[in-house]
């Protein structure tokens, strides 16, 4: 029988919001596969992430296929919008929230893990933010634009710049996931504040980034997920409900995804099965991208 063992591997997870992010799932999977996890969240949501890993209201949502309950074995601020501690702007750093946290850049966090844990061999990018996504493109204005893009594409290539040379030559070969949606290549009119041309752009920049650390035995590969009812999503509009039923009932399987759908696809991108594989997207949508209605 194959199965995935990835014990002893060094997952960095990034885009846990709380018990419903794809990342939540994802890391979930990780470890049940044997994965030792870092989780890099937002400072803003750190207490959220603080509650779901502890109370008692949310065992049930941590508990692994075995029994045992998913704990990480650290919990790191990050913000994507700064590279370094040096773009950090002063209104940022006495906010209350940011205040406390001496590093949440993402070269530091990726730093500080390969230094505490000896390198890293998974990381996943599973974040998203547009400051104006309820408004359609057309609307969208140019420092918007600019923000979603930074945030929500250009903070890969900061991330596998950062963990190249944590990441090269690891025993097996190392693995970067990324998250991506069908709006990156076709017109999803809701998909507002910039978002669908962020994905295009996270789409092409996984492809080059895939050339670019090929040769230190790091793969970089996407999943474009189909629409999920997480925090992020119902973010984009109020009837986000109707759009899943919408593509469930035009996908192939005619059935929405589950989350758990998009971490096993994870754990197949991760494992030494997927060794050959590198500059993909692979659709998790229950076939939606290939339908013409
Ligand atoms: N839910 C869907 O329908 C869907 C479909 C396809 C792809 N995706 C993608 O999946 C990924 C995860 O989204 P999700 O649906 O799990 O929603 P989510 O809200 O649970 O996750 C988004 C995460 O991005 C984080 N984030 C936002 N700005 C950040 C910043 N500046 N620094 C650090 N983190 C930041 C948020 O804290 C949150 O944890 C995103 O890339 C999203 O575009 C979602």
């Amino acid at each position: 029988m194959t199965s995935i063992d990835l014990s002893g591997k060094v997952a960095l997870v990034s885009g846990v919001g709380d018990n419903l992010s794809f990342a939540w799932y994802i890391a979930k999977g990780l470890q049940a596969a044997g994965a030792k996890i870092v989780l890099a969240c937002h400072p803003r949501v750190m207490g959220i992430v603080e509650g779901v890993l502890t109370r008692d209201v949310d065992r049930e949502s941590r508990l692994l296929p075995d029994g045992s309950e998913f704990k990480p074995l650290k919990v790191l601020p990050c913000d994507a919008s700064y590279d370094t501690m040096d773009d950090v702007p002063e209104a940022v750093r006495t906010n209350r929230r940011y205040a406390q946290f001496p590093e949440y850049s993402i070269k530091g966090t990726i730093d500080a893990v390969a230094a505490e844990f000896g390198g890293i061999d998974i990381m996943i990018h599973s974040m998203a933010f547009s400051p104006e996504i309820t408004k359609p493109l057309i609307d969208t204005s140019r420092k918007a634009y600019h923000d979603a893009m930074g945030i929500s594409s250009y903070s890969l290539i900061s991330m596998v710049r950062a963990a190249a040379p944590h990441m090269a030559n690891r025993p097996g070969g190392a693995s970067v996931v990324g998250l991506t949606y069908v709006a990156g290549e076709r017109v999803v009119p809701h998909y507002g504040g910039g978002m669908g041309t962020c994905k295009a752009a996270l789409q092409m920049d996984a492809k080059q980034l895939s050339w670019f650390v090929g040769d230190k035995d790091i793969r970089v590969n996407l999943i474009s997920a189909g629409p999920y009812a997480s925090r992020a999503a119902r973010a984009i509009n109020k009837d986000f409900d109707k759009l899943i039923t919408h593509a469930a009932e035009h996908s192939p399987l005619r059935r929405p995804i589950e989350p758990e759908e998009v971490a096993n696809a994870t754990l197949y991108l991760c494992s030494p099965l997927a060794s050959a594989v590198t500059g993909q997207i692979l659709y998790v949508d229950c076939g939606y991208n290939v339908m013409g209605t």
